[in-house]
């Protein structure tokens, strides 16, 4: 099996029997306040969930972020979690496709369209890629080859840090991305890996071109910490793996950093109400990932039965609001 491939999978099992999550840091939902209302004069069946994002629309604003592809185990991960998003009418973000840009055998993992054919679906590269010879070409080669409609560049420093041979070099970036963004054709967003975009990141990339950033904030799964897993079968860097910027905190930055930029919330989300706050605090949509780990082993039912009860409790989030649909909450 190739390097990618193995180390992927290795992820994956990482992600499903350590303790990955922060434990020093939260997301800060906790501390944003949800005004409870009484007398919502709102009916609970009538409330609308559906939102724009990326112009697909999707029936919540919510998507599975993204996680894996590559080996055959992701394989089974990705349809299951393509199918229930289909059957939700949700958006889903695909894991690196790295490995399936260099190697042909890895392409079949990603391939969901056949069991998802609607729903708004993001490919996904490492920024790092673009210091190492890729370009629009492979960004665009990444969206067409499973269908996808639109691209999150991920940027994950701390990870590649605690990455034995990880990519390192992120001297003048920035320019490289303004000329590669505006080439690629489809949407493109930036996303991080879960240790956040702050409001100075968000300026730096505000002529790039990006359609949307997804903050992907401190409070959930630590990449870090997977890393130090993975490496060392211990947290061989504690207050490194702590490093991160709460999610609430990179929502608030980045949106009084560019207030027209759609943004998506992430990283730590596992409640409905926390999708709710997010919007409040500015997000268009909000993202989940490790929760989802294991229930896609499991089968598409339990991906959905997953989902069903944070999107209800999305929906009860609303209706103590008095919200009547999203534009009510995102004001
Ligand atoms: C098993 C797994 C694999 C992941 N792989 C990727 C990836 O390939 N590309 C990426 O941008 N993010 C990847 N992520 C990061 C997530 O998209 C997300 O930003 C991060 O896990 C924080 O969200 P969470 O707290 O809901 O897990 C992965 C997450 C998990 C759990």
């Amino acid at each position: 099996m190739s390097a990618i491939k193995e180390r992927k999978l290795k992820h994956i099992e990482i992600c499903l029997d350590y303790p990955v999550e922060y434990t020093t840091k939260t997301t800060g939902l906790e501390s944003v306040p949800w005004a409870y209302n009484a007398l919502p004069e709102v009916s609970f069946m009538d409330i609308k969930l559906e939102t724009e994002f990326l112009g697909k629309t999707l029936r919540a604003p919510l998507l599975i972020g993204a996680m894996t592809g590559g080996a055959e185990r992701a394989a089974k991960i990705n349809r299951n979690l393509a199918i229930a998003a289909q059957h939700l009418g949700i958006g889903m973000m695909l894991g690196s496709q790295r490995a399936m840009l260099e190697i042909e055998s890895a392409r079949a993992s990603f391939q969901i369209r056949d069991v998802a054919p609607d729903i708004l679906l993001i490919g996904n590269i490492g920024v790092a890629q673009f210091k190492k010879g890729y370009g629009a070409q492979e960004a665009r080669a990444a969206i067409e080859l499973v269908g996808a409609d639109a691209i999150a560049f991920h940027t994950n420093p701390l990870q590649e840090a605690l990455q034995p041979g990880g990519d390192t070099d992120f001297t003048d970036l920035i320019p490289v991305l303004e000329q590669v963004v505006p080439e690629v054709g489809y949407p493109v967003m930036l996303k991080e890996v879960g240790h956040g975009l702050s409001g100075s990141v968000a300026n730096a990339v505000k002529n790039v071109g990006f359609a949307a950033l997804d903050v992907a904030g401190a409070g959930g799964t630590s990449w870090a910490k997977v890393e130090d897993f993975a490496h060392h079968g211990r947290l061989e860097h504690p207050d490194l793996d702590e490093i991160g910027i709460p999610t609430a905190q990179a929502l608030q930055e980045c949106r009084a950093a560019l207030p027209e930029m759609p943004l998506m919330a992430s990283g730590g989300i596992r409640t409905g109400l926390e999708i709710a706050k997010s919007l409040k605090l500015g997000a268009s949509v909000a993202a989940m990932a490790k929760p989802l780990l294991e229930p896609a082993l499991h089968s598409p039912e339990a991906v959905i039965a997953h989902l069903e009860k944070i999107i209800f409790e999305l929906r009860v989030a609303f209706f103590v609001a008095g919200a009547r649909d999203v534009a009510a909450i995102c004001g």
